[in-house]
């Protein structure tokens, strides 16, 4: 599997303190069956990450894993605040894009406060031509108060990530119930992990998928394309391969995520 959405570097945002839980990190990330870590550190006015020294700080963790005969590939990346984006130079935006392809992580904002302009910023960007690749768009308040706004974007090109521990529950029922409909609705391209240590806020990918069956019976058939073949396809700009079916037998959610009425 590929995780787009790690926080593996050490000592540069809120993800592990330093490099020896970075280790622990990856460890725990192979041992799940991730053979492939997008580091995506925050890329945002509060942790103040330079896009121009992400490059170095993977090769530190690359380094570090061979001596440790920890067998994961780590590729640059960052999860980019739209606002830091507006500011970024076109040679740090590229330093930051997923693996080096054409993609960039972008934060849905969690606060409402902030989400003020957020879909037609992401809109403006999509018809500029940047490919975009939503993180946790389940856990974005805007996008439950307009859940249309989101399948406008995506029908503009965008992509969404979803947290596997979102479909856990690990941010509360309306997240949980959020993601279903989005998986249900096809919205929804791949599952990240969105990781920061190797514990409480682990690398695990499959269980999420694992816990949403009930919901979604066949759910598990879209597994490799969640977490192998669309993460493939953003890192190497080709073509998305097409998503599986799902089976129509499904448990009873809450109305389609349609355009919004206002
Ligand atoms: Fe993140």
């Amino acid at each position: 599997m590929i995780d787009l959405h790690c926080h593996l570097l050490p000592g540069v945002d809120d993800g592990p303190p330093d490099l020896e839980a970075s280790l622990a990190l990856a460890r725990a990330a192979a041992g799940t069956g991730t053979r492939t870590i997008v580091a995506t550190p925050h890329i945002d006015r509060r942790w103040g990450v330079e896009p121009a020294d992400v490059p170095a700080a993977v090769d530190r963790v690359r380094a570090a894993l061979q001596d440790a005969h920890v067998e994961l590939e780590v590729r640059p990346g960052g999860e980019v605040d739209v606002a830091r984006l507006a500011e970024l130079t076109p040679d740090e935006l590229d330093s930051v894009r997923l693996g080096g392809g054409p993609y960039v992580l972008l934060e849905s904002p969690h606060a409402t406060s902030r989400g003020a302009g957020f879909h037609t910023a992401v809109a403006q960007l999509c018809r500029r031509g940047e490919r975009i690749l939503l993180a946790h768009p389940e856990r974005c308040p805007i996008f439950h108060r307009r859940p249309g706004d989101l399948a406008d974007l995506v029908r503009a090109g965008a992509l969404c990530s979803i947290t596997s521990s979102a479909l856990l529950g690990r941010f509360g029922g309306t997240v949980r119930e959020f993601a279903l409909r989005m998986l249900r609705d096809g919205l929804v391209h791949n599952v990240a992990s969105d990781a920061h240590e190797a514990q409480r806020r682990g690398p695990e990918l499959l269980a999420g998928l694992q816990a949403a069956e009930r919901e979604l019976p066949g759910l598990l058939r879209q597994a490799d394309w969640l977490t192998r073949d669309v993460p493939a396809a953003v890192l190497s700009g080709g073509p998305l391969p097409p998503r599986p079916p799902l089976p129509s037998r499904r448990r009873r959610l809450r109305r389609p995520l349609r355009r919004s009425a206002a």
